[in-house]
């Protein structure tokens, strides 16, 4: 029943899963060899995105048997979100960083109610930067920080900061002043493709030249924590297409908690199913979110085909 879902128990139950995972995945020993392709070879999984799983679904069917669970290594094409209370679970977001040792690497969990996520929590166990969010409560993150001095050395201690990290975010003021997070995912044909890097070669050139010269682009190889980023307002938006929704359920709450916004990667959808595949995530700001929007919508060189 959703009405009876407890969300600070579901949140605690996920960081301890999400600690424990992350254990077992900073303690692997990944190799390109040893990894197997699903759809290519841009598409890759381990056995410790299964193993990782597996370790969920047991700790979450432990405490909650009634819910429903989606997890990418154990998807069966044709599934889909419905409104019973469902587990999202990606065992492994970045598992190409994975098998390179490029530490921007998470777990991302989340609890969906209604299709919407009401509990979501990303840990990179590398960084052990710790990303959280309840429905309503704010989003935080809780990371190392030294707390010594030079006249009182003491231990690296657990804080935990309100996102974004800015208590002031700046207005947004348009592309040309933004750092925008893209990613190339897995599909390096076809329309999609072709919509993705000419988009890529729009944002980047120059205004001269018919382009939008936004500050940078930045392609980090995790949906999940480009979600976290743009909710700590250190990117200021992120666009894709192709992901899914364990990719983005835990850091789509994340980022909205954190006064973010979240709309279609396609130009016009202004309220996105979390599975439709299709994102354009936007950091909290006082003004210029929408227009940001607008503008990022009139800047996409098509539209991309994914779907749930
Ligand atoms: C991928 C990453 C990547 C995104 C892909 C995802 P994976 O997830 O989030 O940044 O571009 O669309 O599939 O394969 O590392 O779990
Ligand atoms: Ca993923």
């Amino acid at each position: 029943m959703a009405e009876s879902v407890n969300h600070q128990e579901v949140h605690d139950l996920l960081v301890e899963v999400a600690r424990k995972a992350g254990d077992m995945i900073a303690t692997a020993q990944p190799h390109i060899n040893t990894s197997s392709s699903k759809k290519n070879s841009a598409d890759l999984v381990t056995e410790t995105d299964k193993a990782v799983e597996k370790f969920v679904i047991g700790a979450l069917r432990e405490r909650y048997p009634d819910y429903d669970f989606l997890g990418e290594e154990t998807y069966v094409p044709g599934k889909q979100l419905t409104d019973k209370p469902t587990f999202i679970c990606d065992p492994i977001d970045g598992t190409t960083n994975f098998i390179h040792a490029f530490p921007n690497v998470c777990i991302s969990l989340a609890l969906c109610v209604m299709r919407m996520p009401v509990v979501g929590v990303i840990y990179n166990p590398y960084t052990t930067h710790m990303y959280t969010a309840i429905k309503n409560q704010g989003s935080f993150l809780t990371m190392p920080v030294r707390t010594d001095s030079p006249t009182s050395p003491a231990p690296i201690a657990p804080r935990k900061i309100r996102l974004p990290r800015k208590q002031h975010p700046e207005p947004l003021t348009g592309l040309q002043n933004a750092l925008c997070a893209v990613e190339w995912g897995s599909d390096r044909s076809g329309h999609n493709f072709e919509v993705k890097h000419r988009t890529f070669t729009k944002l980047a050139g120059a205004i001269e030249e018919g382009g939008k010269m936004v500050h940078s682009l930045r392609s980090m190889g995790s949906a999940a924590l480009n979600l976290c980023a743009v909710a700590a307002g250190q990117v200021d938006l992120y666009w894709e297409g192709g992901c899914w929704a364990w990719d983005v359920a835990a850091g789509w709450l994340i980022l909205t908690e954190a006064g973010g916004i979240m709309v279609d990667g396609n130009p016009g959808g202004w309220t996105p199913a979390v599975d439709c595949r299709r994102y354009l995530a936007i950091r909290a700001a006082p003004s210029g979110q929408k227009e940001l929007v607008e503008e990022f919508w009139s800047a996409i060189e098509g539209r991309m085909e994914y779907s749930s």
